[in-house]
């Protein structure tokens, strides 16, 4: 059992991997105080840990003046009583008091892990991956309960927290902050890494150093947004990709968050993750209970590659679903970018007969199939087709494309509706609004009130008679626009506040129904590109579309930002026309290919208006894709260091967990001149020292107008490309010399098997 208590000293160890988390019940007057995380440690009796503890004595205690709450680390610090960092938990009273002292009370150790009611969360796949602590805790004065639980899973560096919060008094109380789990350090020489960016500019890492004061985190927008993703770590100042420790979370959460980096003034730093405080408050009646979400805390003492390898790890068998940890995800066509709202059948169907015959495997039809949708500003709501531009309806289309050998996928953005739409004129009051104020409109829409059963129903059902009369066998769902003058006209003054939450609540209600109605059918998550790309997106839908920059060389910074948390396999990444529609960047299809396969692979361009040469080379992505996205979708990633920010050049690999396979790309995005200049050796990773590795060029670039790349002749095809045998220890430590490349996006893929 990877938990151990330790009665006599009140401590109970938490042991992952090579993880050690401990906390103790401190004194008498039962703190329930954090003293230790990070690498393993052996000792089962640790009491010295407490010493610092007994200097600071939390001046609640009776005859203890002068001593005080604000130094001592606890496991879910609570506002009122003295401890002025940042908190966990706030409680407000009826009468309007806010203080709250939580003291243990009792534990349960169990195999396994629970299901937190109305939430995703990770889960158990095989019996003994995990064990659960609950902690229960007690303010005695508010009759408030709170359990925190803790589930280590054993054979990866994963902790999660969550809370659940009681109230066992018949006075109702209100929680104004109910965080999901807090970390406690006695330093503060960390920096802290969180995700920014904006829409089209998704998951960019930030490095800040941490000082006294607060680095923060965190989306008001009513999903997690594009601008800061759920994630933040504290990383010791000299972290690299391959060295130095980092303490990571990551919030199972899609709507408000936030994450609070605090150096203190006692010189110790706490991180605090959970749901944010601005616009909430839930009020718990007699008996009723408050879940917290998930907060998954990752540690690794081998930096931030080890630490998002722990990451996908967890997410790849722990939180993706069903069938879809160990398929190959189909290739897909989408036809956005191809034709925005402006199809027909004739066309739609052009596009899937040339993808058919190229070997694309589904059929996406995207926005503007139904009510009178187009183009943006109307029509959200209608779930119903329009059938003057799908004749038949999508059962018939449907049809059509699988009588081209396809699967046929469709689009939806079921929580927005439109000013201009039937929906809107029967009921205006569906959408959220502040009655006297103005209702913002983003995109020409507005959110629908999801908190709200007969809404989320009357959606769903319009759908759900859509999907039922059609063979449909996935679906992308959109969310286009973030959350403004939030009220409920079904909640009372006192749970305006609940509004957001509950509204996260009806998205997971109904991406679930969807899922158990339809078993078969594949969810690919959007919300105007990567705006809501979290953990609890991915426990529904295995893939969520990465951004709306399908720009290649853009895509590399988003793409490899977010993989610092979630597996290639997640990241949907497209192939699209050049110009580029957003950047106006021309590339060759080939590099565009290297690029969206280090994700679920797709297009989304005309590929009826594509020359023979083209199509020639989708066919060989195809093939590609087959031959290796098993790799890339099981393996370890390892992004290459030099190249990580760097303007000249990117590169990652991926290996196979058996080390016997790997594939390699690198993309130059800027060629520099000279031999030495353009030359580089690229230090790979994650290989077996002593395996000779035949390392073959699989495939280039059409930017690529060098010759002599490891070729033997000079025909210009990849057949031409020598095969090396060189040792793993060769290859990471004197590199893999990338020769004489000219090319501003040359690309390149190379693969690796052990002889
Ligand atoms: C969003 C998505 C796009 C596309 C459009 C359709 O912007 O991110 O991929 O589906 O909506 O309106």
């Amino acid at each position: 059992m990877s938990i151990l208590f330790n009665e006599q000293a009140g401590i109970f160890k938490l042991d992952a991997l090579d993880t050690s988390y401990i906390i103790g019940i401190f004194d008498e007057d039962k703190f329930v105080s954090h003293l230790y995380y990070g690498k393993k440690i052996i000792d089962s009796d640790v009491n010295y840990l407490y010493g610092p503890l007994y200097q600071v004595r939390p001046s609640v205690l009776p005859g203890q003046a002068g001593r005080i709450m604000d130094a001592v680390p606890f496991e879910y610090p609570t506002y009122g009583c003295g401890d002025y960092r940042e908190h966990c938990l706030e409680v407000e009273t009826a009468d309007g008091y806010h203080a709250c002292d939580l003291r243990y009370e009792s534990h349960k150790i169990y195999p396994g892990k629970t299901h937190l009611n109305g939430l995703p969360s990770t889960f158990e796949r095989e019996d003994g991956d995990c064990n659960t602590l609950e902690l229960v805790c007690r303010d005695k004065v508010l009759k408030l309960k709170v359990t925190l639980l803790y589930t280590v899973f054993e054979h990866l560096n994963v902790i999660t927290r969550a809370a659940l919060i009681t109230n066992e008094d018949e006075k109702a109380v209100y929680l104004k902050r109910a965080m999901s789990g807090c970390l406690e350090f006695d330093h503060q020489n960390f920096d802290v890494l969180t995700l920014h960016g904006s829409w089209e500019r998704e998951c960019g890492p930030v490095r800040t150093p941490l000082r006294q004061g607060k680095v923060t985190t965190g989306s008001t927008r009513g999903e997690s947004g594009p601008t800061d993703n759920p994630f933040l770590a504290v990383i010791s100042s000299d972290v690299t990709e391959d060295t130095g420790e980092v303490f990571a979370m990551n919030l199972v959460y899609s709507g408000n968050f936030l994450g609070v980096a605090e150096g203190h003034h006692f010189r110790g730093s706490r991180i605090v993750m959970g749901i944010n405080p601005v616009n909430f408050s839930w009020k718990l009646g007699q008996g009723e209970s408050f879940t917290a979400p998930e907060v998954v805390m990752v540690y690794s003492d081998q930096g931030l590659g080890k630490m998002s390898r722990t990451f996908h790890d967890l997410y790849r068998r722990h939180l993706i679903r069903d069938v879809y940890p160990d398929t190959l995800r189909p290739i897909l066509v989408n036809n956005w970018e191809a034709t925005y709202f402006d199809f027909t059948v004739k066309k739609l169907t052009e596009i899937a007969a040339e993808a058919a015959k190229c070997g694309i495997e589904l059929f996406v039809l995207d926005d503007g199939w139904f009510g009178n949708r187009n183009d943006e500003r109307r029509g959200l709501g209608d779930w119903f087709v329009n059938e003057e531009k799908v004749p038949g309806g999508i059962g018939r289309l449907a049809k059509e494309i699988n009588h081209l050998g396809m699967k046929f996928g469709l689009w939806i953005e079921p929580e927005m509706v439109s000013p201009d739409s039937e929906l809107f004129r029967a009921h205006p009051d569906w959408a959220i609004q502040i009655p006297g104020r103005h209702r913002s409109l983003f995109r020409h829409q507005y959110v629908l009130d999801w908190s709200r059963k007969e809404v989320r129903d009357h959606i769903y059902g319009m759908i759900h008679q859509v999907l039922s009369g059609a063979n449909v066998e996935y679906i992308k769902w959109d969310m286009n626009r973030t959350l403004t003058e939030t009220a409920s006209a079904a909640l009372p003054a006192d749970r305006q506040g609940e509004l957001c939450h509950r509204y996260v609540l009806g998205v997971y209600e109904i991406m679930g129904r969807l899922r158990d109605d339809f078993p078969s059918l594949l969810l690919e998550n959007c919300s105007a590109g990567g705006s809501r790309f979290d953990p609890g997106v991915l426990y529904y839908s295995p893939q969520i579309w990465g951004s709306d920059d399908s720009d290649a060389i853009e895509r590399i910074k988003i793409e490899m930002g977010a993989s610092m948390c979630y597996p290639l396999s997640t990241i949907g990444a497209h192939v699209s026309a050049v110009p580029n529609h957003q950047t106006g960047r021309i590339t060759s299809l080939e590099t565009r290919g290297y690029v969206a396969m280090a994700g679920t692979f797709g297009y989304e361009l005309d590929i009826a208006r594509m020359s023979e040469d083209e199509k020639a080379v989708i066919r060989k992505q195809v093939d590609l894709y087959h031959k290796y996205h098993g790799l890339v979708k099981d393996g370890d990633l390892y992004r290459i260091e030099d190249s990580l920010g760097n303007p000249d050049y990117a590169c990652w690999m991926v290996v196979s967990k058996d080390k016997k396979e790997a594939l390699l790309t690198y993309i130059q995005i800027h060629a520099l001149p000279g031999y030495f200049g353009a030359a580089r050796r690229l230090r790979l990773k994650g290989l077996q020292e002593e395996t000779v590795y035949e390392t073959k060029v699989i495939s280039v670039s059409a930017e690529v107008r060098n010759e002599d790349v490891h070729r033997e002749g000079a025909d210009g095809t990849e057949k031409t490309y020598a095969a090396l045998n060189l040792t793993g220890s060769a290859l990471m430590n004197a590199g893999y010399w990338m020769d004489r490349l000219s090319g501003d996006y040359m690309g390149m893929m190379i693969h690796l098997q052990a002889k």
